[in-house]
């Protein structure tokens, strides 16, 4: 027997009106801020997502799903939606259109990493890019939105996190300060810290061991060393989100697990503790375009994984509204009366009405018992006398209340 493999889910029809719920949000909520959507190729250039998530970044050095072709190109396996995004922006000219051009999209995403709650090796994200224009306004209306999105699905327990990396100029003044401070305090930090400050060193500022704690908390904070055009942003993204009355925490740690961010970067968390519980984030890439081998191009976005989502959504006890149930049974007992039956569905299904019928050639009692469990508001029977009347008999399943009559009575009744 076949299982699907390690780290991936199946979304069973159960599942469906949690995913149906999120997604009518998410393309709600991308039309009411102007977003059109954008569908990039599962698979893209190893080297695009090398340079853009960036060397050193636990991404890029453990969790890509990365092949050879068959013509001996590396490919890889998404494990991001932002650089395949801007990748598309510059390939399509769409710096001509009117900027900022605001896309999303609603995809799968591949790592390699530990399975666990909320942490899948295939998951979906929604994710919004609003590309071409450097301006915190665009900033605060990117978080504005993703707030605006977890409030409509009915999350209350969430809060948001937010801080400013710098930029190009001033963060290389910023990591020398931390790498020497981080140094002084080597012996107090755990295996990984220490690894990380040799190849990535701010990633170590994202440490959540116990033990690291005391020693990251007192290093230099990111937002005490930004160059004068960093702080105008930082102040300007604040100012936006305290006149839009929006509820942040400045973290001074959070940097986030890609590397092309720049300026704002944010977080939207549960109350629930660990690594796996952030719902969503996302911030500025200013040189991402860059890191590709393209011009200077300005962009903010954010990515929010589905199935944490969900995870959340059921823990807050939000209810998603039940799938559509079919309006009519038909049930059919005796000769010649299953082709009046799947007349009688196609007729109903021609008017849209969800009508289902029973397969299987069982009894008619097996049938209104199906008809029962089908959540269905009628069942239409079809025995031999309403063959020969060309009727049915239409009882209500609340009621029981019951009446012969025409297919195009029924109609008539249900559509009103
Ligand atoms: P990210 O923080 O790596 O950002 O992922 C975004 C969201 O995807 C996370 O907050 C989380 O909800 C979900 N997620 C990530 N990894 C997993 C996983 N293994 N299993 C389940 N859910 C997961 C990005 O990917 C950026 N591209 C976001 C962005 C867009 N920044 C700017 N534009």
């Amino acid at each position: 027997m076949f299982t699907n493999p390690t780290g991936t889910q199946d979304i069973l029809p159960q599942d469906w009106p949690y995913w149906t719920y999120v997604i009518v949000h998410a393309e709600d909520v991308a039309r009411l801020y102007g977003y059109r959507r954008i569908e990039t190729p599962t698979f893209g250039p190893t080297a695009l997502f090398a340079r853009t998530t960036g060397e050193g970044t636990d991404i890029v050095d453990k969790e890509m799903y990365t092949f050879e072709d068959r013509s001996g190109d590396s490919l890889t396996l998404r494990p991001e939606g932002t650089a395949q995004v801007m990748r598309a922006y510059l390939q399509h000219g769409m710096h001509k259109l009117p900027q900022p051009v605001k896309l999303f999209y609603i995809e799968r995403i591949y790592r390699a990493e530990r399975p666990q709650r909320g942490r899948y090796r295939e998951h979906h994200q929604f994710g919004c890019e609003a590309i071409g224009v450097e301006d915190p306004l665009l900033d605060v209306e990117m978080i504005v939105l993703l707030n605006d999105f977890y409030r409509r699905l009915g999350l209350t327990r969430i809060s948001l996190a937010i801080n400013s990396i710098g930029d190009k100029n001033c963060r290389p003044r910023y990591v020398a300060a931390l790498v020497s401070y981080l140094r002084a305090h080597e012996d107090r930090l755990c295996s990984t810290c220490r690894e990380r400050l040799e190849r990535n060193p701010l990633r170590v500022l994202d440490c959540k061991q116990t033990g690291c704690q005391p020693v990251l908390n007192a290093a230099p904070r990111l937002t005490e060393y930004l160059c004068e055009r960093c702080q105008d942003h930082w102040d300007r993204v604040r100012q936006g989100l305290d006149a839009l009355d929006i509820p942040y925490t400045v973290h001074p740690r959070l940097v986030r697990g890609l590397d092309y961010y720049t300026d704002t970067v944010f977080e939207f968390v549960p109350p629930t503790e660990g690594e796996q519980a952030v719902i969503g984030g996302g911030g500025r890439y200013d040189a991402l375009s860059e890191a590709m081998g393209g011009p200077e191009v300005p962009g903010v976005g954010f990515g929010s994984g589905i199935e944490r989502l969900i995870l959340n959504l059921k823990e807050q006890d939000v209810v998603p509204p039940p799938p559509e149930r079919p309006a009519v049974y038909v049930a059919y007992a005796g000769e010649g009366t299953e082709v009046a039956a799947l007349r009688l569905v196609r007729d109903l299904r021609a008017a849209n009405i969800a009508a289902e019928m029973g397969f299987g050639r069982r009894s008619l009692r097996a049938q209104m018992k199906a008809a029962n469990g089908s959540g269905a508001s009628y069942v239409a029977i079809i025995g031999e006398d309403e063959l020969r009347a060309g009727t049915a008999t239409v009882r209500r399943l609340d009621t029981g209340e019951q009446e012969g009559m025409l297919a195009s009575d029924l109609i008539a009744q249900i559509n009103g």
